[in-house]
């Protein structure tokens, strides 16, 4: 990690000297040159999970060639829990620090959160810090959350679905895990991601681990249409720990072990929204609006 960072610093060193130089590459706008993108999620120890925002990292790359695109995790226990393990993370802080550092003027900073919740929050808080005094950025923009408009809900819902295995029969339920929030005007998104998302599929629900709708809430709607078989698929960045045990786990409060006792089958699907493409280019089309925010 370290020598990536220094890699990179290298490479941004590079187009700085190529910029005030004859031979400045052709078709690289000017602002180009010192933007840099920050892509942020609360953070996972999981490789597997790992490897999922990887591919987040991938796409962003392909879709703005020649930005350098940087990590930072929220999470300081996923960031301490990594640190042992000789990998290291930055906060937005940190990160956001370096590049300043680094002579970057505009950076784009992308969430990877569900909702607009407490965690959004705070990463806004430490993006502001960066917007006035010495240790501000020329332009500094905060992506949206996935879910911040009807018509991103609108496509978070057909990509959740999308990601639906094929052997999914038309009587067997999918419930989707999301995270929930104490922030109650965010967890709200959830009860709102429900509706559409029943417009699409009527044996599609949602439930959330820390806010509502809860489990209970999604069985009772399963005995109403007397569900045999539900499939179990989080809607969160990565199937980390909430994904693995509390949906998954064997334990008798886990998601999976209940519906066992309510008399359905669960089939749970290990795979985070980081994963699934179509969810990920609702956060980079998030990302394209805030970059084009900066030009402006
Ligand atoms: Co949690």
């Amino acid at each position: 990690m370290v020598s990536r960072i220094v890699a990179s610093s290298i490479v941004v060193g590079m187009i700085a000297f190529n910029a005030s130089s004859e031979e400045k590459p052709k078709n690289t706008p000017h602002s180009l040159r010192k933007q840099a993108i920050l892509l942020v999620a609360f953070g996972t120890s999981h490789p597997d999970a790992i490897k999922a925002l990887d591919n987040v990292l991938e796409k962003t790359k392909k879709r703005f060639p020649g930005i350098p695109v940087r990590w930072a995790y929220t999470s300081s226990f996923i960031r301490k829990k990594l640190a042992k393990k000789g990998q290291m993370l930055d906060s937005p802080t940190l990160a956001l620090a370096k590049l300043l550092d680094e002579g970057f003027t505009q950076v784009a900073v992308q969430s990877l959160h569900t909702i607009p919740g407490i965690e959004f929050d705070d990463l806004k808080a430490e993006v502001e810090k960066f917007t006035q005094g010495p240790a501000s950025f020329k332009n500094i923009e905060l992506g949206s959350a996935l879910l911040s408009n009807y018509e991103n809900m609108r496509r978070a819902v057909e990509g959740m679905l999308a990601a639906v295995p094929s052997e999914r029969q038309k009587n067997e339920a999918i419930i989707f895990m999301g995270h929930g929030s104490e922030h109650h005007y965010a967890d709200l998104m959830y009860v709102a991601f429900q509706q559409v998302l029943s417009r699409h599929d009527s044996l599609a629900f949602i439930g959330t681990v820390e806010g509502h709708p809860t489990l209970d809430d999604v069985i009772s709607e399963c005995r109403k249409v007397s569900v045999g078989k539900a499939w179990l698929i989080p809607f969160m960045s990565v199937a980390g720990d909430h994904a693995k045990n509390d949906m998954a786990g064997e334990e008798p409060d886990s998601w999976a072990s209940q519906l066992k006792k309510a008399g359905i089958t669960p089939a749970p699907v290990l795979k985070g929204t980081a994963d699934n493409d179509k969810i990920v280019d609702i956060w980079l089309d998030n990302l394209s609006a805030a970059m084009k925010k900066m030009d402006e």
